[in-house]
C-alpha cells in the first residue's frame, strides 16, 4: 500500500492507495467503529459494489446507512442537497457521524459540500471510484454545487479526514472516462514535470488496458503532486492557481454545451487553448505546442458544434478567476513551466475565433 501525506498545519491527512484497498476500509478507519457512518454513493456505481462493501460493513458490525445521489450533475443541485439535509436529520446523524463519499468527482464534490454545511461541519472520508477522482476531485478539500448559471459556482474548503484510493473500482468504469480523466493527468505532467508526459505519452495504451502498475504509478504520481501543491496553498491564492491550467475555458465549454461535452473532454479543450495561446503569443516552442496537439489527438476528443464566442465569454467571466479587466489564464512557456497572464475579452474573442477555426479545419484534418 503507498501512503502519501497531506501535509497541512494541525489537519494533515493521508491518501492511501493500492489495488483492493477497500477490504481494509474498517480497519483503515478503526478509530470510527463505533460511529454512524453515512455511505453516498451513485445506483449506477453501486449495483457493481453493492456487495462487496456493505459485506465489509456487515461483517465487521457496522452501523451505516446508503444515501443514493442523483446520477451526473444533477447531484451537485441544492434542490438535491436539500433534500439529503432533510433525510440526514430524519436518520438521527449528529455530528460524531460520518461521511463516505464512494464515487466519481460528482458524488465527492457533493459529499464534501454537504460536509461542510450539515451541522457546521462533519468529518468527511473520500473514497473515489472514477480515474478522474482518483488523480484529481478527491484531494485537496474544494467541494461544490452547481447553480443554474454555472458549474462549482457554491462551495467552500474542507479537507476530508482521509482519502482511500482502490483502483479495483476502475474495472466497472467506462472507457471513455478513462480518457476522460487523461485531461487532469496530463495537467499534471504539463504543469509540473515534463519527464511524467513522456510517460504518458509512451504508455497511453497500457492506461486504456488498465494495467494495473502503470494504473498504480500514474494515480501515484498525481496525488504526490497535488497534495505537494495544496500543502503550500491550500486555498487557491498562489500556486494552486495553476491547476485551473484548461478550466476557465473548460468550465465554459462543458456548461455552454449542456454538460453533453464531459469535464474531461472540456478540460481537454481547455488546455488546447491555452496552449495554442501560448504558441501564437511566441510564448512556447513549435515542439511543445505539437507534442501536446498530438497527445489529445489520440485521445478522441468529440467534435466542437459551431461555438457561440460572445456565451463562452461570458461563462468564462463567471468563473472565479476573472475581475473587471479581464480573465486570468493558466498558460505555459515549456513543459514545467507555466505562468499566469490576464488576458481582456476583445483579445479572448479573437483567439477564441481562431482557436475554433485551428481545431475545426486543420487540426482534425489526418
Ligand atoms: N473538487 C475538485 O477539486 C474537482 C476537480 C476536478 C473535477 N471536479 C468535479 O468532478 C466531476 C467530474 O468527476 P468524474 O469525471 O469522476 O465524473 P462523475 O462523478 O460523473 O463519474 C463519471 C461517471 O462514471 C460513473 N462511475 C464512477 N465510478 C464508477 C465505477 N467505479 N464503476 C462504474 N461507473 C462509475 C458515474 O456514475 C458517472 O456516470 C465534475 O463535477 C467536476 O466539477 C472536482
Amino acid at each position: 500500500m503507498k501512503t502519501i501525506n497531506l501535509n497541512l498545519t494541525g489537519r494533515s491527512y493521508p491518501i492511501w492507495i493500492d489495488y483492493g484497498i477497500t477490504d481494509k476500509i474498517v480497519f483503515l478507519l478503526r478509530s470510527y467503529k463505533n460511529t454512524k457512518w453515512i455511505i453516498f454513493t451513485q445506483k449506477s456505481i453501486f449495483k457493481f459494489w453493492n456487495n462487496r462493501i456493505t459485506s465489509i460493513l456487515d461483517s465487521n458490525n457496522i452501523d451505516y446507512k446508503v444515501i443514493f445521489l442523483e446520477e451526473g450533475e444533477d447531484a451537485k443541485s441544492i434542490d438535491s442537497v436539500s433534500r439529503i439535509y432533510n433525510e440526514l436529520i430524519q436518520i438521527g446523524c449528529n455530528r460524531e457521524t460520518i461521511f463516505l463519499g464512494i464515487g466519481g468527482g460528482v458524488v465527492g464534490d457533493t459529499t464534501g459540500f454537504i460536509a461542510s454545511t450539515f451541522m457546521r461541519g462533519i468529518s468527511y472520508f473520500q473514497v473515489p471510484t472514477s480515474m478522474l477522482s482518483m488523480v484529481d476531485s478527491s484531494i485537496g478539500g474544494k467541494t461544490a454545487i452547481n447553480t443554474s448559471r454555472g458549474k462549482n459556482m457554491v462551495g467552500s474548503f474542507f479537507q476530508p479526514k482521509g482519502v482511500i484510493i482502490d483502483p479495483d473500482f476502475l474495472e466497472t468504469i467506462a472507457g471513455k472516462e478513462i480518457f476522460s480523466a487523461m485531461s487532469e493527468v496530463v495537467k499534471y505532467s504539463i504543469l509540473f514535470d515534463k519527464f511524467f508526459f513522456s510517460y504518458l505519452n509512451k504508455n497511453l495504451e497500457k492506461i486504456i488496458e488498465r494495467d494495473q502498475k502503470t494504473l498504480m504509478k500514474i494515480i501515484s504520481k498525481c496525488c504526490e503532486l497535488k497534495a505537494n501543491i495544496v500543502s503550500i496553498d491550500e486555498f487557491d491564492n498562489g500556486k494552486r492557481k495553476l491547476l485551473n491550467f484548461g478550466h476557465t475555458f473548460g468550465h465554459a465549454l462543458e456548461f455552454n454545451s449542456n454538460l453533453e461535452i464531459d469535464h474531461g473532454q472540456s478540460v481537454a479543450y481547455g488546455i488546447l487553448f491555452a496552449t495554442f495561446y501560448s504558441f501564437n503569443e511566441k510564448k512556447l516552442s513549435k515542439k511543445n505546442f505539437d507534442k501536446i496537439f498530438n497527445f489529445f489527438k489520440k485521445i478522441h476528443l468529440p467534435k466542437l458544434k459551431k461555438l457561440k464566442f460572445s456565451s463562452l465569454l461570458s461563462l468564462m467571466k463567471n468563473d472565479k478567476k476573472s475581475d473587471n479587466d479581464g480573465i486570468n489564464f493558466v498558460l505555459i512557456k515549456d513543459m514545467g513551466q507555466p505562468y499566469i497572464e490576464k488576458i481582456n475579452d476583445e483579445k479572448i474573442i479573437k483567439y477564441l475565433e481562431d482557436f475554433y477555426e485551428h481545431i475545426s479545419y486543420k487540426w482534425t484534418k489526418p
